[in-house]
């Protein structure tokens, strides 16, 4: 484990930590889709990149089954004690966790595949995240990333307020730095990496009506990113009012009938080269 905490855009406070669980609740289909697509199966070991709150190790975790191991990797002391004890509430005997910052760690060893959901989103160089952790993957095996497309994320069709939305919560990720269509270049990056020929697939998920999950995600990442906003001069507090925006985008929804359109989650896949 290395000592230092990377600064990390979102934070891993409480009320993080339970926007990642309900962000992944809302990922959870096309997340099994993509690991089903990639070929992770039973007896394999996997390493969970920026595992956050947990969910994927624990998808992870219920695919590789008694015979595979998971291992979730975390830069944050705090998500990891969130991750374990959630880990140990489901009675998940074939995880554990490390912490460490990807780009410190060093492992002796080899596995099955490594899979990473919104995380090389974060990291200066995400091809080169990419090929290190490759060199840990046996011939054969297979990395995974998942990542967004955020551009396309709002209600359809769009409202001034979900407009509003879809515009900060892109420009406060670009003003940090980091690309929130990361998703959508996820080939060239594989293919940056060394991992040519990756198959990239986006699945879209649609929300009708009614359904409180946009309201949900955007007021979520939008208090998560508040302060970013504000710093940036973005926004100010009082023109995002974050107490009333889950409720006004709910109404937003409802009364225009439109279909909300998360962003989309793009899962990319390689197998690994005999070396
Ligand atoms: C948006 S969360 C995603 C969590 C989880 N993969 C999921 O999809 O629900 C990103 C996670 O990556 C972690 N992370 C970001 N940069 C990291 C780094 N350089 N090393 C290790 N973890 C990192 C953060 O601490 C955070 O928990």
């Amino acid at each position: 484990m290395t000592t230092t905490e990377t600064p990390y855009l979102l934070g891993n406070e409480p009320d993080e930590l339970r926007r990642l669980e309900e962000q992944a609740a809302a990922l959870a289909p096309a997340t099994r889709a993509i690991l089903a697509l990639a070929g992770i199966e039973p007896g394999m070991r996997v390493l969970d990149l920026g595992t956050g709150a947990g969910d994927v190790a624990f998808e992870l975790s219920r695919v590789v089954g008694p015979s595979g191991s998971v291992v979730g990797i975390d830069q944050s002391s705090k998500a990891l004690r969130w991750a374990a004890s959630r880990c140990e509430a489901q009675g998940l005997r074939n995880v554990s966790f490390v912490h460490d910052d990807l780009h410190e760690m060093r492992l002796t060893g080899q596995v099955d595949a490594v899979v990473g959901r919104l995380v090389l989103l974060y990291t200066p160089d995400p091809a080169a995240v990419l090929r290190k952790f490759a060199g840990y993957v046996r011939p054969g095996g297979v990395v995974v990333s998942m990542e967004y497309e955020m551009s396309v994320a709002g209600l359809l069709p769009a409202t001034p307020l979900s407009e509003r939305v879809t515009h900060w919560i892109m420009a406060a990720f670009a003003r940090s730095g980091l690309d929130p269509s990361l998703g959508a270049r996820l080939g060239a990056v594989f293919a940056d990496a060394g991992l040519s020929g990756a198959t990239v697939l986006g699945l879209q998920a649609y929300r009708p009506p009614g359904d409180p999950t946009g309201s949900r995600m955007a007021a979520g990442i939008i208090r998560t990113l508040l302060p970013v906003l504000t710093r940036t001069g973005l926004a100010t507090p009082e023109e995002v009012g974050i107490d009333t925006l889950g409720q006004r985008f709910f109404e937003d929804h409802v009364n225009s009938g439109a279909t909300f359109r998360p962003p989309t989650l793009v899962g990319a896949w390689a197998r690994v080269a005999g070396r």
